[in-house]
């Protein structure tokens, strides 16, 4: 019996079906990711009933490959953790069902998850423990939001998206650029050729206090840019919205180039808002790191930029590993860790929501 602590985490929050194998909250044995994307992507976007379908036919290979990878018997095991919340409900499911399973046939402790919270703990993963207090950015395809972090378990929230979710916007504006799904990576290697200063799209900051965010009118403006203000012959010249020199309506009329300074700016765009309110969650509670997470943090632009505001103001940066930045299982076993330390588990009513309550 391995004196290790190991735990087994199951992530189907989304489209990813996920299992791994962490021991002592930190060192990652195995983390298996079965992606959904080819069959999400001729809808450009994940499409609930699909996903949980998908779900099930991939849970019980998932959950073999990690174990058979990780080389550990189920007598190894010492609880399994899950993602309950939040995420699309029928996905959620499938991974609660699964691991309620084998709580009860293995007779290990069942350990429920909040998969924003785990995104905030990736960072400490194959790595050192975070320092705290830290703020943490979570940006992904389904959420974004600022935590305050005193402790792996300790969240408190300070502000989220009061419409599109970060990478929601990238999304869509890959879809409007024609530049396919999922649109956060196509975005990031287009804007690579791209000028970031080429059209100046907003960033909606809401007041100078507020640590919500709001994308869509940045994506609004991008859609503006390309086809022009509906029921305006030629777009006005507004403060909210970036126009472009007249005659260009559609994306086929734009070369290569100016796409490429198109999806440049809008990153550019993005990433300020981000990293500025960053900056404001960090200064509002004193915190010693920043913590960037989900998805989006993938972003090649957003990891300059936030390791420039750290390295300015003597912030510790935590970013997790790109595979432990999209949706995985290892956050999830790994902050599971701590739960088990401090006693808490779960019983066989554990729930899944969608959303959580505050
Ligand atoms: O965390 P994640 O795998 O799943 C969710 O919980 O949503 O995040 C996926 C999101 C997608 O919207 C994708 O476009 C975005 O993260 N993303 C990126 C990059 N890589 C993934 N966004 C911007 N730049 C990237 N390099
Ligand atoms: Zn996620």
């Amino acid at each position: 019996m391995s004196e290790r602590t190991n735990i087994l985490g199951i992530e189907t929050s989304c489209d990813e079906t996920a299992c791994a194998v962490v021991a002592d909250g930190r060192d990652v044995l195995t983390s298996v990711v079965a992606s959904q994307i080819e069959l999400h992507a001729r809808f450009g976007g994940v499409v609930p009933e699909i996903a949980s379908r998908a779900h099930i036919e991939a849970i019980n290979s998932v959950i073999q490959e990690a174990m058979d990878e990780a080389g550990t018997a189920p007598g190894q095991i010492a609880a399994v953790a899950v993602t309950n919340e939040p995420g699309l409900i029928g996905s959620l499911l499938i991974g609660l069902m699964a691991a309620k399973t084998i709580s009860w046939c293995w007779s290990v402790p069942l350990i429920g998850v909040n998969h924003v919270y785990a995104h905030a703990y990736a960072p400490a993963l194959d790595a050192e423990p975070i320092d705290y207090p830290a703020a943490a950015l979570i940006c992904s395809g389904g959420h974004t939001a600022l935590y305050g972090c005193y402790s792996p378990t300790e969240l408190k929230l300070l502000g989220s998206t009061i419409d599109d979710a970060a990478g929601e916007a990238f999304d869509k504006v890959a879809n409007i650029l024609h530049l396919g799904y999922p649109g956060g990576p196509a975005i990031d290697r287009v804007a690579r050729d791209g000028d970031s200063k080429a059209v100046r799209f907003p960033r909606p900051l809401l007041g100078r206090e507020s640590l919500d965010f709001s994308f869509s009118g940045v994506k609004t403006a991008v859609l503006y840019h390309v086809n022009g203000v509906p029921g305006e012959r030629r777009p006005r010249r507004r403060k909210a919205v970036a126009t472009r020199p007249p005659g260009k309506q559609g994306i086929e009329n734009f070369t290569p180039q100016e796409v490429a300074d198109v999806a440049a700016s809008f990153q550019q765009a993005m990433v300020d808002v981000l990293r500025t309110k960053l900056l404001r969650a960090a200064e509002s509670i004193g915190a010693r790191t920043l913590v960037v997470g989900g998805g989006v943090a993938a972003n090649s632009a957003l990891r300059r930029a936030v390791q420039t505001l750290a390295d300015r103001d003597g912030y510790a940066l935590r970013l997790s590993e790109p595979r432990f930045c999209v949706d995985n299982a290892a956050m999830i076993a790994g902050l599971a860790w701590h739960y088990l330390q401090a006693g808490r588990v779960d019983d066989l009513l554990l729930e899944a929501r969608a959303t959580v309550r505050r």
